[in-house]
């Protein structure tokens, strides 16, 4: 077991399963069944997907509904409250994410969204062919789709290290007249990163901008657009303890000023004539329709009580969760901790393994039956990367935040070793292609009114899933 002497946030924790949630999170009391008719208080291991609301978050959204009505457009007093939260919100997502005095905060549902609106908004090249962005196959899909769609998108092959992967990036921005380097602020498969304030300078020596995904560094790292050079970032407010809808896009001006309006429709426009419109700039521009008041206002509180922790507490917690998760998995026979790049330093807590000989969702369907733990398997929406490792078939990811204790993750390392002494305890079959109990006796949670729908429903939604999901037989 990791000790944690030397680490100065956690003076109290003598091993990783004393180490405490650092922020309250809503649910982390909650009960699930288990198979054999027990229940335990359910394990998240799956933060990295979607986090649950912090606890401040969900205060605030309950203070803040009685006070929402219609905004921007609204005379009443409650329209001018509610557009006033809105905007002060988006005042506050900027600052969280370090935005210079002349960037834009535009807000969006999510990463996904904030990658597709910059996507419309790169300017075509002189010819008039769509403008060059470079990619590295290590990214989500939502940071390669919107790419390869508009045309101009080149995905490189990330190196077996940092610093062949800088000196890959380096040769290729020379190559061609890039617009943007697209790059993914920690890997939603490793927690891997590279070093962004160095890539943003090679990219720019070459011309391009730099677009950070920051669906998982943002809500574990912190990041800032001014400290780094970074000319835009992306992430969502679901993995950032605010799961109520919003995400946001936040960067320089120019190109989001003159770029597609995202969304055509009321509240981007200027002046509409039966022949043709004036739009608004950005963020409006981008904002058409009644935006999400609520959602961004939790996004905004989310912002806060990040921003209020100390970052190395922050590092230092998932650090330790994470060196225990790493060091507990790796001792196991035939388990392997996934990693891209030899001499990544500081990764997120996101650890994906696999189980030599062992179908990775079958693995993940007995931690959640047997043991209350809820992980990820598949590929992660992130194919080309998996590819390249060699984890076609998938693997098993579990991911930790700020609401996570040590004794969670010393409950999921006990159970992936119990999984490969002594196996399942019950059946298990693959059912629309997911592993599933054979008469599964779980009961379906009290009062969600979920009764007869449930499975039926999990079952018909993940036959549909395989885009993210296992890779077909
Ligand atoms: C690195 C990364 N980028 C983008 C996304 C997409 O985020 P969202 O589903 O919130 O749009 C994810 C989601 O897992 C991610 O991990």
């Amino acid at each position: 077991m990791t000790a944690l002497a030397e680490r100065d946030c956690q003076p109290a924790a003598r091993t990783v399963a004393d180490v405490p949630a650092l922020l309250p999170v809503v649910g982390s009391d909650t009960l699930v069944p288990l198979v054999d008719g027990s229940s335990v208080t359910y394990a998240n291991l799956d933060v990295a997907a979607s986090a649950p609301a912090l606890r401040s978050v969900a205060d605030r959204v309950t203070e803040v509904l009685p006070l929402y009505a219609s905004v921007h457009r609204g005379a009443g007093y409650l329209s001018q409250v509610s557009t006033a939260l809105y905007e002060a919100s988006r005042a506050t997502i900027g600052v969280f994410v370090g935005a210079r005095p002349d960037d834009v905060t535009i807000v969006t549902r999510n990463t996904t969204d904030s990658l597709n609106l910059l996507a419309g908004c790169v300017p075509a090249r002189a010819d008039g062919t769509p403008g060059r962005v470079l990619v590295l196959d290590v990214e989500h899909h939502a940071n390669l789709l919107p790419w390869q769609r508009t045309g101009g998108a080149t995905v490189l092959a990330g190196g077996g290290s940092v610093a062949e992967t800088l000196s890959g990036l380096r040769a290729e921005l020379a190559r061609f007249d890039y617009a943007l380097l697209a790059l993914t602020g920690a890997s939603n498969v490793t927690g891997e990163s590279l070093p962004v304030a160095e890539v943003v300078r090679i990219a720019h020596d070459a011309g391009a901008r730099v677009l950070l995904d920051g669906a998982q560094l943002v809500p574990h790292r912190g990041f800032s657009l001014a400290g780094t050079g970074a000319d835009y970032v992306a992430f969502s407010g679901h993995k950032t303890y605010a799961p109520f809808g919003s995400g946001a896009l936040v960067g320089r001006r120019d190109w989001l000023d003159t770029g597609t309006p995202y969304l055509a429709g009321g509240g981007a426009v200027s002046q509409v004539r039966v022949d043709g419109t004036d739009w608004q700039p950005a963020p409006a521009r981008h904002e058409a329709g009644s935006p999400n008041v609520v959602g961004t206002v939790a996004l905004a509180a989310a912002c806060d009580a990040l921003a209020a922790l100390d970052p190395a507490a922050l590092g230092a917690h998932e650090a330790a969760l994470r060196d225990a998760l790493v060091d507990g998995l790796s001792g196991i026979d035939g388990v392997e901790v996934v990693t891209v790049w030899s001499d990544a330093v500081d990764p997120v807590g996101v650890v994906t393994f696999s189980v030599a000989g062992h179908d990775p969702g079958l693995v993940a369907a007995y931690l959640s039956a047997e043991h209350g733990i809820g992980v990820r398997d598949g590929r992660f929406c992130a194919h080309p990367l998996l590819a390249r490792l060699g984890y076609d078939a998938g693997a098993i990811r579990a991911s930790v935040g700020v609401g996570t204790t040590g004794a969670e993750v010393v409950r999921l390392v006990g159970a992936v070793r119990s999984y490969v002494e002594s196996g399942p305890g019950v059946r298990y079959e693959v059912v629309d292609g997911c592993w599933a109990v054979v008469d599964d006796p779980r009961p379906v949670p009290a009062g969600s009114g979920l009764e007869g729908l449930f499975a039926t429903a999990a079952a018909g939604f993940l036959a549909d899933a395989a885009s993210c999901g296992p890779a077909p037989a």
